[in-house]
């Protein structure tokens, strides 16, 4: 469809980047990335219409999102193009502007696009070498200075490396191992590490990336003080389970993987080290939250380890409005079966169990209004999760 709405409107439309990349590995990708050499604002309202999505505007950037059934999206780009200085040669030229963006990226393997006006159709195009660097498992820049200009791509080449078992190819990481050396790292913000660092965290299997970072020198850059030698790696193994079964036992969309790594990296330094992340590193309100919990997650574990009598209710002192990646860390700690049945009887109970009587009813009962109305449902509601409480008329028994 992009190809025809271009068509219509005299552009030329590339499909680009990472999808294309993917597609050649059959690697699952669901970004699709299109270049537009014409106005991409315009094909975007275009290709709305057509499609039945909203269109949401970089003005800024030249680019577009295309969004269709919220979940779905396409990112359309403006292709630079010298149109107007070279109105006679605008074959050529438009050309080469599909060219130029492509060139501004990072590695080959990026740069791979796809035709689709419908007279090219499916046509691979590759202008650097992306299609051999794929073949030979390459990660490769397209120029010397790639690195220099943008440090991130240390830290995207490594990603990259794990995720498709690549390697970054020998010059490249020559390049690569000079910029670390001329300390361009240090001239990022802690805000563009933290992005990667989250990306990183966000591939399947981060422990690689994070080895192969220290071996370039990158990890030095990121968290000095933490040795991933001292990793717990049973611990470390068990994440993407544990968070795959806690999503499905309790409907949790949205977990974020990469916190419950972060908290268990920062959980490996000293409190000290710990503080100066978190002061310089911009994690939000939520994941500063979970890693402060995390970070006490252990004692918290002995204490749990240490009762004789675990109930639902003294949990619920300890751990009432966690996040979901410190109890997920949390879960990670316990190696003893009891102690895990109980905190998921716990958890179990707090998501199916709810006071069915409130503050009209105490009335009904006969009771004065004010702040022992908060203090009798809190109470009730703990008895309820220890299950001496069951329904509504023993919880008006129990007020009686
Ligand atoms: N890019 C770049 N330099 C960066 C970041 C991105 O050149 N520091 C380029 C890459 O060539 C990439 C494109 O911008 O193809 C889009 O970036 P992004 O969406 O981050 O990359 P993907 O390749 O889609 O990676 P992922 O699969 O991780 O989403």
């Amino acid at each position: 469809t992009a190809g025809e709405v271009a068509e219509e409107l005299g552009y030329k439309v590339y499909c680009v980047g990472g999808f294309v990349r993917d597609l050649l590995l059959s690697y699952p990708n669901f970004d699709i990335d299109l270049v537009v050499e014409g106005e991409g604002e315009k094909l975007a309202i275009s290709l709305a219409e057509r499609l039945g999505g909203r269109v949401r505007i970089h003005k800024r950037f030249g680019t577009a999102v295309v969004i269709i059934n919220d979940d779905f999206k396409i990112d359309v780009a403006t292709a630079r193009t010298e149109y107007y200085e070279f109105p006679a040669a605008l074959p050529k030229v438009e050309k080469s502007s599909l060219r130029e963006d492509l060139y501004r990226r990072d590695f080959t393997i990026n740069t791979l696009a796809v035709a689709l006006n419908p007279d090219r159709y499916g046509e691979l195009i590759d202008y650097f070498g992306g299609r051999r660097d794929l073949e030979q498992k390459y990660i490769r820049i397209l120029y010397n200075l790639s690195f220099i200009e943008d440090p991130t791509r240390i830290m995207r080449a490594i990603r990259f490396e794990t995720r498709y078992g690549f390697t970054i190819e020998p010059d490249t990481l020559r390049l690569a191992q000079d910029a670390v050396e001329r300390r361009m790292l240090g001239k990022l913000s802690y805000k563009r590490i933290l992005q990667e660092l989250i990306l990183i965290l966000s591939e399947p299997d981060p422990m690689p990336a994070l080895i192969r970072m220290k071996e370039i020198g990158v990890w030095e850059y990121v968290l000095p003080d933490v040795d991933l030698d001292r990793a717990d790696e049973g611990l470390w193994r068990r994440i993407p389970s544990v968070v795959a079964w806690f999503k499905e036992r309790y409907h949790a969309l949205y977990v974020k993987t990469w916190l419950v790594y972060l908290g268990a990296i920062l959980a490996l330094a000293d409190q000290e080290s710990r503080e100066k992340f978190l002061a310089c590193y911009p994690l939000d309100r939520q994941a500063l939250k979970a890693v402060k919990e995390i970070e006490k997650a252990g004692m918290v574990w002995q204490e749990i380890a240490a009762a004789r009598d675990i109930k639902s209710s003294w949990l619920d002192k300890l751990i009432n409005g966690w996040e979901k990646e410190s109890l997920i860390y949390l879960l990670l700690l316990v190696r003893e079966e009891k102690i895990w049945e109980k905190i998921v009887e716990y958890l179990d109970r707090k998501e199916k169990i709810k006071l069915e009587i409130n503050g009209h009813d105490l009335r009904i009962l006969g009771l004065k209004p004010g702040p022992v109305y908060k203090k009798i449902l809190d109470e009730l509601y703990l008895l309820k999760l220890d299950g001496i409480v069951k329904d509504k008329d023993e919880e008006i028994n129990m007020v009686k």
